[in-house]
């Protein structure tokens, strides 16, 4: 498919912040973890990566920040080829992975600190305090990090990830069991690196963090991209909506007229949901309710709700099944 991208706009602006392509990874095991993978992480936005578990999220992103070999492809990171140009690639990345693995017996500010040296850049300690302060991680800057709980410690990931200034940013499943104190701080902390030119990608396999948080989702399923879209586009493209109507009396059944709605009746028989595609030439709305009242059903209320990006994720996985 021919990308839009030909359009005559300055390549500094447009030029992809990372670009993969003809990417695939088949582990010692013989196990096709991602199939064939092309993507272009545009520079500032927030990326999600929404995908059941097993869908190669971590392979991916273990890739573009040369800890997996890729088995056939390429990745440039920031301008830097990942491979070639290692150390370059490297240095503009941070990466939240999605274990727990850090250095027990260190402090905090010993082990944030540290981070940033390994990266070559010079001390900067004011810095790695507001990194600290806004991650609630100040009082705790003497403490050895086996003491802390197990939020604190992804806590303490974060600034690490942070601890070099980079210009991308990986989270790799940023809120799979962290509470909700560590979600909100996490969710404005990434909203402000956004702000400040931080490219974001981050990987999910909750819906309502890609649906809360996202400016573009990819979603990946089987270790293929089966789709990528702005977050509002999506909605509105594969959208449906609800139409759920409170009924004065309950009924035991939908008459034979109103069949070709597709209606669901609650069990108790006292409200009757339709849905219907918000792109339609017409929504069908005015001829249910007409056949309704011809059916000498009354209602009285009703209310309509927006299908989810999750509804959406599951029909989109579900047809690929
Ligand atoms: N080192 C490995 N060796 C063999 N298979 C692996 C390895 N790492 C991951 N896999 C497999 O690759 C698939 C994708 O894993 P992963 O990238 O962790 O998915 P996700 O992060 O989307 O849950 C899974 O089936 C997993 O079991
Ligand atoms: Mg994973």
């Amino acid at each position: 498919m021919p990308s839009m991208s030909s359009a005559p706009i300055s390549p500094a602006t447009t030029e992809p912040i990372i670009a993969v392509s003809g990417l695939s990874k088949t582990y010692a095991t013989g196990f096709s973890a991602l199939k064939t993978i092309d993507l272009e992480i545009r520079r500032g936005e927030i990326f999600a990566l929404l995908g059941p578990n097993g869908a190669g999220k971590t392979t991916l992103i273990s890739i573009i920040c040369g800890l997996v070999r890729p088995s056939t492809g390429t990745v440039f990171a920031d301008g830097h080829d990942i491979i070639r140009d290692y150390r370059a690639a490297r240095a503009a990345i941070g990466l939240v992975p999605q274990e727990l693995t850090t250095d027990a017996f260190e402090t905090v500010w010993a082990t944030v600190n540290f981070s940033r040296g390994l990266f070559g850049k010079p001390r900067a300690p004011a810095l790695v305090e507001r990194i600290l302060r806004e991650l609630s991680l100040w009082d705790k800057k003497d403490t050895q990090i086996r003491r802390l709980s197990g939020g604190m410690k992804r806590r303490v990931m974060i600034a690490k990830a942070l601890a070099h200034e980079p210009r991308i940013l990986f989270l790799d499943e940023p809120t799979a069991g962290v509470d909700v104190e560590l979600r909100q701080d996490m969710w404005q902390m990434v909203r402000r690196l956004r702000d400040e030119g931080v490219t974001i990608i981050l990987t999910t396999h909750y819906i309502e963090e890609a649906e809360e948080m996202a400016d573009r989702v990819g979603v990946i399923s089987k270790g293929e991209i089966i789709l990528v879209e702005e977050k509002a586009e999506l909605m509105r493209k594969l959208g449906k909506k609800e139409l759920t109507l409170q009924l004065q009396q309950p009924v035991s059944a939908l008459p034979e007229t109103l069949a070709e709605f597709g209606l669901r009746l609650s069990a108790d028989g006292g409200e009757i949901v339709y849905t219907y595609d918000t792109q339609a030439e017409r929504t069908g709305i005015t001829t249910l309710l007409q056949g309704l009242s011809e059916a000498g059903i009354r209602f009285r209320d009703l209310s309509t709700s927006q299908s989810s990006l999750e509804d959406i994720f599951v029909s989109l996985v579900k047809e690929r099944a």
